[in-house]
């Protein structure tokens, strides 16, 4: 579906949460009041969810935070603010991994460039797996950064996490953990995920794209479409989620500070954090990996980021990448 600028003016008069009539909707959008319930069907169909109730109009279920470039530079550090190229505000993208890698194999975005999308279309996770984004209700955030060679960035998904944990943990975020290698979680259910793209680029150098997805309002309209157990910022914090812009803000504050000096200092400096973010040392798992499926106990991450697992079969054993996920059997 096409994003259209009417859609978008629509959403802006209902973001408050009030009731607006469908009169006023027309009104002010000078269309028939028969566009404007199918614009509203519109929205329904981007995940967004509303009222209709007669006499009094047309009310979002919930006031929507839309995202907003001037909000997201008021609460970045002064640090933060000249190491951003550009913030790139999308309503409707593919998947801003997606635009970030292409905008950054034809050689046309700089390092600190940021892409941010209201709604992704095929947004993607690990592994194949499908990102579901309702609009407005998830943070997609990508940002490109570049690295002189291949080893200057290993074992970087695990510092992002630190990072993301502790731009929660700045916005009040409660009972935040780290799941090997790339997930958020929030007892035990999934709260955000990373996915880092890296692409060859000329004299050795490497072009990283890191993505990070946070649920904050998923409807229950779309819980169905996602596979496994989640959690979204409404429900960690009992309602009261940290406003959108800030915590994005709050992650390009923590993503920025890291980055720079990531070549120098590497992982070292916080895989020690890391690990006490980690919720799932002790825990009987599974690690999928290939067609295989490697059962043992998650024993922790070793210096170099890998996993540490105690396996029914071998003892222990450490593992470069793999799909883990927790035993109930056990
Ligand atoms: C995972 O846990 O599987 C990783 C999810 C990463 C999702 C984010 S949303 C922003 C960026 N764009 C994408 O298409 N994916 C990442």
């Amino acid at each position: 579906m096409r994003f259209s600028v009417s859609l978008k003016r629509l959403l802006c008069l209902l973001a408050d949460g009030n009731f607006h009539s469908g009169v006023d909707l027309a009104t002010a959008l000078g269309v028939s009041r028969t566009a404007v319930w199918n614009m509203m069907r519109e929205l329904k169909e981007l995940g967004l969810e509303f009222s209709a109730i007669s006499g009094k109009g047309y009310c979002l279920s919930r006031p929507v935070e839309l995202l907003d470039g001037q909000a997201i530079q008021k609460a970045l550090s002064p640090a933060t603010k000249p190491q951003i190229a550009e913030i790139e505000i999308h309503d409707e993208l593919d998947s801003t991994n997606s635009r970030l890698m292409g905008l950054a194999s034809s050689g046309s975005a700089s390092a600190g460039t940021v892409c941010l999308a209201e709604y992704q279309t095929k947004g993607r996770g690990r592994v194949g797996r499908v990102w579901h984004t309702p609009f407005g209700g998830n943070i997609c955030l990508s940002l490109l950064w570049r690295f002189e060679d291949f080893n200057a960035f290993s074992g970087l998904s695990l510092a992002v996490g630190v990072a993301i944990a502790r731009a929660l943990r700045t916005e009040g975020v409660p009972g935040v953990g780290l799941k090997w290698p790339n997930d958020i979680l929030w007892r035990g259910s999934k709260l955000g995920g990373i996915l880092l793209e890296v692409s060859g680029e000329a004299h050795g150098r490497y072009a990283v794209v890191i993505g990070i997805g946070l649920n904050v309002h998923i409807p229950s309209s779309r819980a169905g479409d996602i596979d496994q157990a989640w959690v979204d910022l409404d429900q960690v914090t009992a309602g009261h989620p940290p406003s959108r812009n800030r915590l994005i803000a709050g992650l390009l504050n923590e993503l920025f500070l890291l980055l720079p000096d990531y070549p120098a200092q590497g992982l070292q400096s916080y895989i020690g954090e890391w690990r006490q973010w980690h919720c799932q040392a002790g825990q009987p798992a599974v690690l999928h990996l290939g067609g295989l499926a490697i059962r043992g106990v998650v024993s922790g991450v070793s210096d170099d980021g890998l996993l540490m697992m105690d396996c029914e079969e071998g003892g222990l054993r450490k593992f470069a990448s793999g799909d883990l996920r927790l035993r109930t059997d056990a």
